[in-house]
């Protein structure tokens, strides 16, 4: 069924996710008739709201998607409040009797997503207090989904899946990196796949390197707390960067199903190259934001952001060269690099094709340019095909030409938000775009060697200003290889 009925649980509603993410996607998907009337949402947290509160933070929220107010008060009703304690069992047993009373009103079949927003530190025992008491035990089928951070290591992540996985099989478990459901993010394996001209030069003897950037313009605004405990690595290269490279470089699937995509997926996890400790600074550059402008505005150092970070060595950028050692990629770098406080915000890829073995068309060495496969994620959706073709006029002087294809999404309006994708494929059941538990461990693996190489010298931070593109060694990194990043900005 394209359409199930089912009571969403969140826990931590009256969080900054729920507000600017969640609420505002479960809306989008009932204003498009993606999810039947029969649906609930419950919203757990420990302030002592009441519906109506709960309902006018929920207007609130999707003020900015719908001006028919009478959508938005017919939406809202569908929201309850319960003031919830995660460590309290008589909480659980609360729950339990308002599903079954909502269940009782609305033809939900029993079908439960607990959707799990909130502190990293309870998802164990939220699990584990929903199987005790019986929270699983519905007519329907019932699905986690749990928010990142997944894990702070390889091992903490693992004790942190031993602890859910006694409540929830591995196919009930919706481990969210929203990056998967970035339309052009889903849109690689696709200009991969269905394309007889990219796939034959896909590999180490015709693609020379690849870079990832996602380049963030924000600090770490009101989240120092966690920020500080996680930095730029686990916060961002260990889900969303390493899926995408895991996209762009696995084999094609022999089907289109979650389980054939993911295992090519994690072949690609597997052989990533871990860090030697002796020559870590070969292959990364981490980076602390110190103070600068962003946006004409004087900003002020990640260390100064708050009394907390005084001192503090977390890094907020990271460079990486990725080195893939299977067949298809022995010797091509993938170049990665993210960091808050950046010039800009963009996510892009570019794949860089080799030199052809003689080219007669430039005077100048320094002329010449490669060709490029621009993959744009955000903010702007699309790709960009750099060929070479004849200057116009006399002579036969070659110049780079741009093909470009800009994403206009669904009948011209925009394409859906990742966040609103991922919601609707776990309430029809496709596993595709969230990350296995396989995938995590693999990464977090090659993660642990990167940190764990790091943790034997102290970084000299900060070392870029904010509003630049980070620090110079992440140029360096690149010119060793006789390679330079190529701009976010066309
Ligand atoms: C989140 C990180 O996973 O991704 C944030 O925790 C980061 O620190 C965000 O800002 C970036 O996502 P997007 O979709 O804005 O690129």
């Amino acid at each position: 069924i394209d359409k199930p009925n089912v009571v969403i649980v969140i826990f931590g509603a009256t969080g900054d996710l729920s507000k600017r993410k969640l609420f505002p996607s479960i809306y989008r998907l009932y204003q498009n008739g993606k999810i039947g009337e029969d649906f609930a949402v419950v919203g757990l947290a420990r302030r002592p709201w009441t519906n109506e509160v709960f309902r006018e933070n929920v207007r609130d929220s999707i003020q900015n998607a719908s001006l028919n107010a009478e959508d938005i008060e017919a939406f809202s009703s569908h929201f309850y409040y319960h003031s919830f304690d995660v460590t309290d069992t008589s909480s659980y047993d609360h729950l339990k009797i308002l599903l079954e009373e909502l269940e009782g009103n609305y033809q939900t079949d029993g079908n439960r997503i607990f959707y799990l927003a909130m502190a990293p530190e309870y998802f164990g025992s939220i699990a584990n207090q929903l199987q005790q008491n019986g929270l699983k035990d519905s007519a329907g089928w019932t699905r986690l989904v749990i928010e990142k951070p997944f894990g702070h290591d390889l091992e903490s992540a693992k004790a942190l899946n031993n602890q859910i996985r006694v409540a929830f099989n591995e196919n009930q478990i919706y481990r969210i990196d929203h990056y998967l459901g970035k339309e052009m993010v889903q849109n690689i394996e696709v200009i991969r796949f269905a394309n007889g001209i990219f796939e034959h030069l896909w590999n180490n003897r015709f693609i020379s390197n690849i870079q990832v950037t996602s380049s963030e313009e924000l600090g770490v605004e009101d989240r120092a707390r966690y920020y500080d405990h996680s930095g730029a690595t686990r916060d961002m290269v260990q889900n969303h960067m390493l899926q995408m490279v895991a996209l762009l470089a696995m084999e094609p699937p022999i089907k289109l199903t979650p389980e054939e995509i993911r295992s090519e997926k994690v072949k690609v996890l597997r052989a990533l190259r871990h860090v030697d400790p002796d020559k870590v600074d070969e292959f990364f550059v981490r980076g602390q934001y110190g103070s600068g402008t962003s946006k004409g505005e004087v900003v002020k150092g990640y260390r100064e952001e708050t009394e907390e970070l005084a001192g503090s060595t977390t890094e907020t950028y990271v460079a990486g060269k990725v080195m893939i050692d299977n067949y298809r990629w022995a010797g091509v770098p993938f170049y990665i690099r993210t960091g808050k406080r950046m010039k800009e915000k963009s996510t892009k890829i570019v794949v860089e094709f080799k030199d052809i073995p003689m080219n007669l068309y430039y005077k100048d060495e320094a002329e010449k340019h490669p060709n490029l496969l621009v993959i744009n994620i955000q903010p702007n959706e699309g790709i960009t095909l750099y060929l070479n073709a004849k200057k116009a006029g006399i002579g036969s002087i070659a110049e780079p030409i741009k093909l470009s294809y800009t994403n206009n999404g669904v009948d011209g309006i925009n394409t859906p938000e990742a966040y609103e994708k991922l919601i609707y494929d776990c309430i029809i059941g496709d596993t595709t775009n969230f990350t296995h538990w396989d995938e995590v461990a693999y990464s977090w693996a090659f993660i642990d060697s990167l940190l764990q190489a790091w943790s034997a010298s102290q970084p000299k931070f900060p070392n870029y200003p904010s509003g630049s593109m980070g620090p110079q060694a992440a140029n360096d990194l690149l010119e060793q290889d006789g390679f330079h990043w190529w701009p976010i900005t066309e």
